[in-house]
């Protein structure tokens, strides 16, 4: 049955307002007054001292591209830089800021930004990791944790969150991100954005413990294809707006200051030359306020597009509103003589000059260009309370993805044979992205273990290195230059002979391999995400002693795993789990933390099911193993190995009494859930809607609420979430969003494999003040 598709002057009414949330949240006295202050500055500054603001040159060791910045420090005292990134530290920052403050005509301050993606110093999961926590306040806190470290060492400017959605783990760059539901990553893009900046814009200025927040990479980088970095992107309006535009845009209404544009084309136009994008999208639609920066060197990347040379794609971008140009210094380059030749540029050139300079007012900079910056404020890193809080946040990131016969957690007084390079090796626990966070600061399971601190007996372990992380010469070649640290390997069948010697005299094997931090990330795509082979045939060797092994993995994305479930009894997903990596690893092999983290990626049963997500759209025939002629393929079943969503825990949950009711404009579920084990424990009650009488085809389910509660042995508890109508509604395949009455199925569940399930006629009750949030 078709409903009636609501469009018309109500919702004109709606978006009108919805659409200028970022508007919203600005003070229109403060802006007047930053507008004020801007205007008269630039009518002070000439053409040269403008194009200069839009250059931001890398300064620093950390190189993300082909391209070396040169000269910076005599650009700036030049007046040809308007920000750098990868310096930090308050000696190196201000002696930048002072030749820009002191050296140039009128001494505009610089913006000083950095990578900081997962901590600062003290090094958090990564992004991936972190998304599986569920836990908003903790990621939020992680995101302020991070804010005080990077201030202290004279950063303003943070390249985070990076929220785009990806359900190609082939892709690296999955690591740094929440993994695959727009739902769970707008909340998620919200809660950094606060972190960093706080939440209110206004008052960024006065808060010299946060900056500027950069939500990337817009947009749809995620979805490049076959998953390889950089890749082409194709993508229609409907799954662009329903799917992979949300994150960017809750980032926009939590009031993000800053957006970097990504390197891919979308649908043949490259992402930093994409008018529709920037002006159509971000401005105009989204009323974003802030200010646009490439990603590095984008701008020249566009010649390799075949974009046309320098001059043109400067143009190009310039015009589509790209301001800030990231190391290529093509705007330095070339804006004056495209001014020359055709005025209408100084247009495009005070526009992007315009908004870098409001940004660096809001930040407060031409008060204080010194903010943060003063050496006391060092005590803040790596400090206790951020030890504790990046502890915290490994602990509930880790997955248990199997625990057969509870053989976790493992008793105190057994006999425990540590097998595997990640037992003791450091260089990888802070993962990719790490920025200023030094590895060897970091615990390994090993050093946790063996501490004074430790509860563990030195009688009950033992170790063996079991086997090499890498053996591939060919991978640890290329790893190496960039992600340096993989020695040769060592003789394979000695380690083996090591381990199963060890192990034989144990009663539990616990093996921790997996990726070498380098092999997700940036330019890190793989097209084989099993576990390396040699690998698998070490936990092959040692499951012939017939002991029960406990794999704790250690990667930047959802591996292949079937060759190595029927040979572990627990599976334990710890990502790489920055600094705390070993004191939150042990506390949970032994029980002092209960495993609460559930995947927020699919993780398939091999690379053929790939792209494979729990929310994808129905089909007219869908799966039947009884029918020939159904979506399936020959060899493989449509199932994932674990689903969107899974996670298991020491305790055992029980759900019932789901209710569905509509109130007001919202609709309110209502759950049960019950602790019916003898330990105490975390659940993420996750809530799902399915669309059953719409327009267009929808996904099979998609989240729409979630809580993470605690409950004790035995407890249980009525856990409500509040369902916007807005939120039940959609965008249409050319962009407009639109609600549509009619019979939605709710259920509830520990994963997106739902079982308990609620229809409701939801009719259209909502106001037109309400914002959708999608
Ligand atoms: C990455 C960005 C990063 C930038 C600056 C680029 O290669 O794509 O995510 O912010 O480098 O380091």
């Amino acid at each position: 049955m078709k409903k009636t598709h609501i469009l018309g002057s109500i919702l004109f009414a709606f978006f009108a307002i919805g659409n200028s949330a970022q508007a919203q949240i600005y003070n229109p006295f403060a802006e007047a007054k930053a507008n004020a202050f801007v205007d008269s500055l630039m009518s002070k500054m000439t053409l040269d001292e403008k194009i200069g603001q839009l250059n931001l040159p890398s300064v620093g060791f950390d190189v993300t591209g082909p391209v070396l910045s040169k000269d910076v420090e005599a650009k700036i005292a030049r007046g040809e830089v308007g920000g750098v990134f990868n310096t930090f530290t308050p000696i190196a920052v201000r002696k930048l800021q002072e030749r820009a403050i002191k050296e140039t005509r009128l001494g505009i301050p610089l913006l000083l930004g950095y990578d900081v993606i997962h901590g600062h110093r003290t090094i958090f999961p990564i992004p991936l990791g972190l998304s599986a926590t569920w836990n908003l306040g903790l990621i939020e806190q992680s995101a302020s944790v991070a804010a005080k470290e990077a201030t202290a060492d004279g950063l303003n400017w943070t390249f985070s969150p990076m929220v785009d959605i990806a359900r190609d783990p082939r892709w690296g760059r999955v690591s740094e991100g929440a993994g695959e539901d727009p739902y769970l990553g707008s909340r998620i893009s919200e809660a950094m954005v606060w972190g960093y900046q706080g939440k209110n814009i206004e008052n960024l200025s006065k808060q010299n413990d946060k900056l500027m927040a950069c939500v990337k990479h817009f947009a749809l980088y995620g979805g490049a294809e076959a998953g390889r970095d950089y890749n082409t992107v194709d993508m229609s309006l409907y799954k662009m707006y329903n799917d992979y535009l949300p994150p960017y845009k809750a980032a926009i209404n939590a009031g993000v200051a800053t957006v970097m544009t990504s390197f891919n084309d979308i649908n043949g136009m490259p992402a930093t030359c994409n008018e529709d994008l920037i002006q159509g999208i971000l401005r105009k639609e989204w009323g974003f306020k802030g200010m646009v920066v490439t990603d590095y060197t984008a701008i020249n990347e566009l010649e390799n597009h075949g974009m046309g040379i320098g001059k043109t794609v400067a143009a190009r971008s310039i015009k589509a509103g790209a301001e800030m140009d990231m190391v290529g210094e093509l705007y330095l380059l070339h804006l004056e003589y495209l001014f020359a030749e055709n005025p209408e540029y100084l247009k495009y050139i005070d526009r992007a000059c315009k908004n870098i300079l409001l940004s660096k007012y809001r930040l407060g900079l031409f008060s204080d260009p010194y903010r943060g910056l003063d050496e006391k404020n060092q005590s803040v890193m790596l400090s206790v309370e951020h030890l504790q809080s990046a502890q915290k946040a490994a602990e509930e990131s880790f997955v248990l993805l199997k625990n057969e016969n509870q053989v976790l957690p493992l008793k105190p007084m057994s006999k425990v044979a540590f097998i595997g390079p990640h037992i003791k090796r450091k260089r990888d626990l802070i993962g990719s992205w790490s920025g200023a966070g030094d590895w060897k600061k970091s615990v390994s399971i090993w050093d946790a273990l063996t501490s004074t601190g430790s509860t563990v007996k030195a009688e009950n372990i033992k170790y063996a290195e079991g086997c090499n992380l890498l053996e591939d010469l060919e991978l640890i070649a290329k790893l190496n230059p960039h992600d340096g640290q993989i020695e040769s390997p060592k003789d394979s069948k000695k380690l083996l002979k090591e381990a199963m010697a060890v192990a034989k005299k144990s009663e539990v094997i616990v093996v921790a391999v997996g990726e070498t931090f380098g092999m997700s990330g940036e330019a890190a795509s793989r097209s084989n995400i099993h576990l390396p082979v040699h690998q698998v045939e070490m936990i092959k060797s040692l499951h012939t002693l017939g002991k029960p092994i406990v794999l704790v993995l250690m990667n930047g994305r959802p591996l292949v795993l079937t060759d190595v479930l029927p040979y572990c009894s627990a599976i334990l997903e710890c990502w790489f789990p920055g600094t705390q990596a070993g004191p939150a690893i042990v506390n949970t092999l032994y029980g002092k933390n209960n495993p609460s983290g559930k995947i927020t990626m699919t993780f398939p049963q091999n690379e053929g099911q790939i792209p494979i997500y729990y929310n994808s759209r129905t089909t007219g025939r869908p799966f039947d193993n009884n029918q020939k002629y159904t979506s399936k393929y020959l060899d493989v079943s449509n199932e994932p190995l674990f689903p969107f969503g899974f996670g298991l825990s020491y305790s055992n949950f029980e759900y019932s009494n789901l209710t569905a009711e509509t109130k007001g404009t919202s609709v309110v579920l209502t759950a049960e859930i019950k602790n019916i084990s003898q330990i105490d424990g975390q659940e993420v009650v996750q809530f799902y809607a399915s669309d059953l009488e719409a327009t267009y085809t929808r996904p099979k389910k998609q989240l729409v609420g979630f809580e993470k509660v605690t409950l004790k042995a035995g407890e249980s508890k009525k856990v409500t979430v509040n369902v916007e109508q807005s939120q039940l509604g959609y965008y249409d395949q050319k962009g407009e969003w639109f609600f549509e009455p009619g019979i939605f199925r709710f259920s509830v569940g520990g994963s997106s494999q739902t079982t308990l399930n609620k229809e409701l006629k939801v009719l259209m009750t909502f106001k037109p003040h309400v914002t959708p949030e999608f």
